[in-house]
C-alpha cells in the first residue's frame, strides 16, 4: 500500500472509533496495528516480565494510592513517550495521530498521552471502575490495545463495558484490537481468564 492509502485506512479507523463512541459510548477497532507490530509489543512485554521489571499495579493516585490484588491483579510497566523501541515508536506515533485527529475533528483539546503495558496472570481481574481519578481529572479518553495471539472465546478475559442507560457488552481481548471510551464515564471491568495470561497496553488521552 502507498502512503496515501495507508493514511486513508488510518483515518477510516479513527472515524470508526469516534462513531462508535457517539453511537454506543465505545469504539472498537480490529487490526488497529499490523500483526508484526502487535507481536513485537507482545515480545517486549514478555521480555519485561522475564527481567522482573513489571510492577504490581495499584489503585488511586498520590495519597489514595494502594495495592489490592483482589480488586486489581495486573502487573504493569509504563511506556516512555520518548521510547526508541521500534514497535513502541509505531504505537506511540499512531496514538499521536489519533489525538491530532480528535482535536481537529472533535475539538477535544487533548494535550498528552500516557500508557503502560499490562499483564494479567491467569485468574486475575480488575473490578468495575472508571479511569478518571476524583482528584486528577486529566484523563479524558481511555484506550486498550490487546496483544494476545489466537485468543479464543473460551479463554474468557473479556473487557465488560457498562455504558450508562445501555446494555452492557463484553469484548474479547483479541490481538490487534483497540477499544476506546470516555475515562470519566464508562464503567468497565476486566474478567478473569482461567486458561492463560492476558496482555495489553492501556493508554489515556489527557488534557
Ligand atoms: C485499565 C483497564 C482494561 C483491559 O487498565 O484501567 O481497565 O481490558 N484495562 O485491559
Ligand atoms: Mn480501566
Amino acid at each position: 500500500m502507498n502512503q496515501d492509502s495507508l493514511d486513508l485506512q488510518e483515518n477510516h479507523q479513527f472515524e470508526a472509533l469516534i462513531q462508535g463512541l457517539i453511537d454506543q459510548d465505545y469504539g472498537c477497532c480490529n487490526d488497529f496495528l499490523s500483526p508484526n507490530v502487535v507481536t513485537g509489543l507482545l515480545l517486549n512485554l514478555g521480555e519485561l516480565n522475564a527481567q522482573g521489571v513489571l510492577k504490581n499495579a495499584g489503585i488511586g493516585v498520590k495519597e489514595t494510592f494502594h495495592e489490592d490484588r483482589t480488586t486489581r491483579g495486573d502487573k504493569i510497566n509504563w511506556i516512555q513517550n520518548t521510547s526508541i523501541d521500534p514497535f513502541e515508536v509505531v504505537y506511540l506515533r499512531k496514538m499521536e495521530k489519533f489525538i491530532s485527529y480528535l482535536n481537529k475533528t472533535c475539538f477535544t483539546a487533548l494535550t498528552s498521552y500516557e500508557s503502560h503495558y499490562s499483564c494479567y496472570a491467569k485468574n486475575s481481574v480488575y473490578k468495575r471502575h472508571i479511569d478518571q481519578f476524583k482528584t486528577e481529572k486529566g484523563r479524558q479518553f481511555s484506550t486498550v490495545l490487546y496483544l494476545n495471539d489466537h485468543w479464543k472465546e473460551e479463554d474468557g478475559g473479556c473487557l465488560s463495558l457498562y455504558p450508562k442507560d445501555k446494555i452492557p457488552t463484553n469484548i474479547s481481548p483479541l490481538g490487534g484490537r483497540l477499544v476506546f471510551f470516555r475515562s470519566d464515564e464508562m464503567e468497565h471491568e476486566v474478567r478473569a481468564s482461567t486458561t492463560r495470561t492476558r496482555n495489553s497496553i492501556a493508554g489515556w488521552l489527557k488534557n
